[in-house]
C-alpha cells in the first residue's frame, strides 16, 4: 500500500481547501486513493466533486492543502504534467470532439506520444475492449449514440495508458441500461490493473463495484470506509434514505 511499490502511486489529497473567486467549495478535505480497484466519491449535485477533481488536475489550484501522486506534488505541477504523469481523466458530459473521427478522438488522448507505433499499440488495446469502436472507426463521434459516445470518452482516457482513471460522472444523463454497461465497463478497466477513481451521485450502482469510498456533502467528506460500512453509516443512510423522504 505504501508508495514506490510495484503496484503502483497512491492519490493522497490533505487538507484541501479549494473554490472560485470568493468562496471556498471544498473544506478541509482528506482522501486517499490507493492502487487497485475501484475508490469512489459519492455526493449530491453540487457537493464539490468536480471541483474536487479539478483540483487534481490543477485546473482548480487549491488556496490551502496539497495533492500527492506518489512522490509528486500535484498542486505546483501545470495540468498537462499531471496527465502526463500516469493521470487520466473522463470528464462529466463525456465530451467527444463531435466533428472529429472515432480515431481521431482516441488519437488525440495521446497526443503527447510521439511513437507512432505506440499510438497504435495503445489503439488496438482499446479497439480490442470496444469492438464496436473499430467497426465505426472512421464515423464522426458527434453522429454516434450516447452509450458510443461514451466507449469514446472511455477509450480517449485509455489511450493514455494511465495508472490512475478518474471518471466524473459517467451515468450522468446516460439511459439505464446504458448505465449498467458503462459501470461494467469501468469494473473491467480496474479489473486489468487500472486504479479507478469514481466520482459519482449514482450510490447503488457505484457501492456495487467500488471497494472503498467517501460521502461527499457541502465540500466536506463526512463518511468514508469500505464500501459496505459506508453504505452502513448513519451520515449515509441520512443522506439517502432521511427523514423528509
Ligand atoms: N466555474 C465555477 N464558478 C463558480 N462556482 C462554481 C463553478 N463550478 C462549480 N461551482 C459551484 O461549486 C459548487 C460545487 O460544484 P461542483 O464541484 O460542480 O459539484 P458536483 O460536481 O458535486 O455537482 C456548486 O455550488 C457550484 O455552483
Ligand atoms: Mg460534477
Amino acid at each position: 500500500m505504501s508508495d514506490g511499490n510495484a503496484i503502483g502511486r497512491t492519490l493522497t489529497v490533505s487538507g484541501v481547501f479549494a473554490g472560485y473567486d470568493a468562496a471556498d467549495v471544498l473544506h478541509d478535505v482528506n482522501l486517499t486513493v490507493e492502487p487497485g480497484g475501484v475508490t469512489c466519491l459519492l455526493g449530491a449535485n453540487g457537493s464539490g466533486k468536480t471541483t474536487l477533481i479539478r483540483a487534481i488536475l490543477g485546473l482548480t489550484r487549491p488556496r490551502a492543502g496539497e495533492i500527492r501522486f506518489g512522490e509528486s506534488d500535484l498542486t505546483t505541477l501545470p495540468t498537462h504534467r499531471i496527465v502526463g504523469a500516469g493521470i487520466a481523466i473522463i470528464p462529466e458530459g463525456r465530451k467527444v470532439f463531435p466533428r472529429c473521427s472515432v480515431e481521431e478522438n482516441l488519437r488525440l488522448g495521446a497526443y503527447e506520444i510521439a511513437d507512432r507505433a505506440e499510438i497504435r499499440r495503445r489503439m488496438e488495446v482499446v479497439y480490442d475492449r470496444f469492438p464496436r469502436l473499430r467497426e465505426r472507426r472512421g464515423q464522426l463521434a458527434g453522429t454516434m449514440s450516447g452509450g458510443e459516445q461514451a466507449m469514446v470518452s472511455i477509450g480517449r482516457g485509455l489511450m493514455k495508458a494511465p495508472e490512475l482513471l478518474i471518471v466524473d460522472e459517467p451515468s450522468l444523463g446516460l439511459a439505464p441500461n446504458l448505465v449498467e454497461e458503462n459501470f461494467e465497463t469501468i469494473a473491467g478497466i480496474a479489473k486489468q490493473g487500472v486504479t479507478v477513481f469514481l466520482v459519482e451521485q449514482n450510490v447503488h450502482q457505484t457501492l456495487a463495484i467500488a471497494r472503498r469510498g467517501y460521502l461527499l456533502q457541502q465540500g466536506r467528506v463526512v463518511e468514508s470506509g469500505d464500501a459496505k460500512s459506508l453504505a452502513a453509516s448513519d451520515a449515509f443512510q441520512q443522506a439517502y434514505f432521511g427523514a423528509g423522504h
